[in-house]
This record gives C-alpha cells, structure tokens and sequence, in this order.
C-alpha cells in the first residue's frame, strides 16, 4: 500500500534554532500515527511542515504522489481546505454559530450552499456520539463534546488526512481517551490517514505507529503496544 503522505528529509530553521534537522516520516491511509516529544522537540513545526502550513528550508512533502512543499499559496490553501482536516487542542469553533454550523463551515468554504452543507454536517453528529446537540451553541457542549464536534468539523469535507495537536490536551484523561477513539476510528472508517502530536502516552497508544522525535530528529519509531486493528481483523 502506498503513502497518502509523507516527508523526506525536513529540515527547518528558525534564525539558529533549528526546529527540525531531518526528518523522514510517512502515513498511509487509514492508519494513524502520533508523533511524541519533549516541548520544544519540533513536534508542532513537523505537523505543520507535513500539513502545507509551514513550508521547509530543505527536504519534501509528498500527498501521495504529488510534491506539495512547493506549490504556490493559493494551491496550497486550496488543497488544506479540500483534503485536510484540522483539529487543534481546544476546538475552536465559533461560539455564536450552532455546532452543525461550525461543522458544516468548510463546506461552505468551498463553495457548498448553507442547506447543503447543514444537512451533510449533521450526518456526522450520531457517529461521534452528538445526536441531539445539533443546535447547541459551543459554549452549551462539554469539553469532549465541543472535541467531537471539532473532530466532524475536520471530517466533513472527507479529507485525505487529518492532523490533529494536543487534541486531549484540555481534557481530563478519561474524556480525552474516548475523543481519540472517536478519532481513530472515525479517520479510519472515512479512509482517511490521522496524524496526531500528543505528550500522553495513553493517547498516543491509540494510535497505529508512534515517533518519538527529540531535538527535531526522529529519535525512535514503533508500532503502538496496543494497537487498535483497523488495517487488520475486526476487534
Ligand atoms: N515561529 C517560530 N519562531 C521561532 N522559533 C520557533 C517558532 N516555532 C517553533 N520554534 C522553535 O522551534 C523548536 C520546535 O518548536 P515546536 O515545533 O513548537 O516544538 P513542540 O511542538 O515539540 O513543543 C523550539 O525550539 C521552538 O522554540
Ligand atoms: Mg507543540
């Protein structure tokens, strides 16, 4: 099976820091990978050089076979809207629009009517456990409950991959393992690829392989303890 993404040989420099100093990783589809580190490591720049929002000094970025390091702005935006999705550690949505609205948002950002789009946001609410909450505002949903719906924000326009930081970072520990195995599975069943920095062990094992990066450099790669086996026999 081939990549849906990845890089060879990221290096990117902040003045004389350097934020990654080689950096060869890759995800296929339907798996997932957690990136792991010390503060500082150059987890966040990595995830940000993968997904086309920082681009690198040196090295390449492959979404499957097309070099997308290089691509100009507008591609770029083009392509980050249509074929990824974005979850970040506190969801972000919009607290004066209804979840299904906040969900329903990239659509409408690429070009999908309001109605349209409101009716495709609204599939994704029974699968990640949001049935009935369609017209809550953010700040009327729990914590896990605002991550889901940030996670069907990510999922709606079906991206090839989804990057994800600190996505349980504001959640407690129980709260945050069921998010990620929303997350995990739900990315899987789409098809999608999960690329996911964590500091959480217990996080990261819900992931199919781990790194483990250490002053911008892969320092150790493993399959998870406890892999989940979406890509193998039903669990
Ligand atoms: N925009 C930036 N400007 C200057 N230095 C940065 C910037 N972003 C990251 N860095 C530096 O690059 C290194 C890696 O940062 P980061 O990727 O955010 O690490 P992590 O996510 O693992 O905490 C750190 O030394 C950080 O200070
Ligand atoms: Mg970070």
């Amino acid at each position: 099976m081939s990549e849906a993404l990845a890089g060879y040989g990221l290096v990117k420099k902040y003045g004389s820091a350097t934020a990654l100093a080689g950096v060869d990783v890759a995800v296929r589809a339907r798996e997932s990978l957690a990136i792991m580190g010390p503060s500082g490591s150059g987890k966040s720049t990595l995830l940000h050089v993968l997904a086309g929002v920082i681009r690198p000094d040196e090295g390449r970025v492959m979404l499957g076979e097309e070099r997308i390091d290089r691509l100009g702005e507008n591609r770029l935006s083009a392509l980050r809207r249509d074929r990824f999705g974005f979850v970040f550690q506190s969801g972000q949505l919009l607290p004066e629009l209804p979840a299904e609205e906040n969900v329903a948002l990239p659509l409408m950002l690429s070009g999908s009517r309001r109605r349209e789009a409101v009716i495709r946001a609204r599939r994704w609410f029974g699968p990640l456990g949001l049935d009935g909450l369609e017209r809550r505002r953010p700040g009327q949903l729990s914590g896990g409950q605002a991550q889901r719906v940030a996670i069907a924000r990510a999922l709606v326009v079906e991206p090839d991959v989804v990057f994800a930081d600190e996505p349980t970072g504001a959640l407690d520990q129980a709260t945050g393992e069921e998010v990620i195995r929303l997350l995990t599975t739900v990315t899987g069943s789409l098809g999608a690829a999960l690329v996911m920095v964590t500091h959480d062990a217990g996080v990261a094992a819900h992931c199919d392989r781990i790194v483990q990066v250490r002053d911008g450099l892969i320092a150790g790669r493993r399959q998870s303890a406890v892999a989940p086996t979406r890509n193998g026999a039903a669990s």
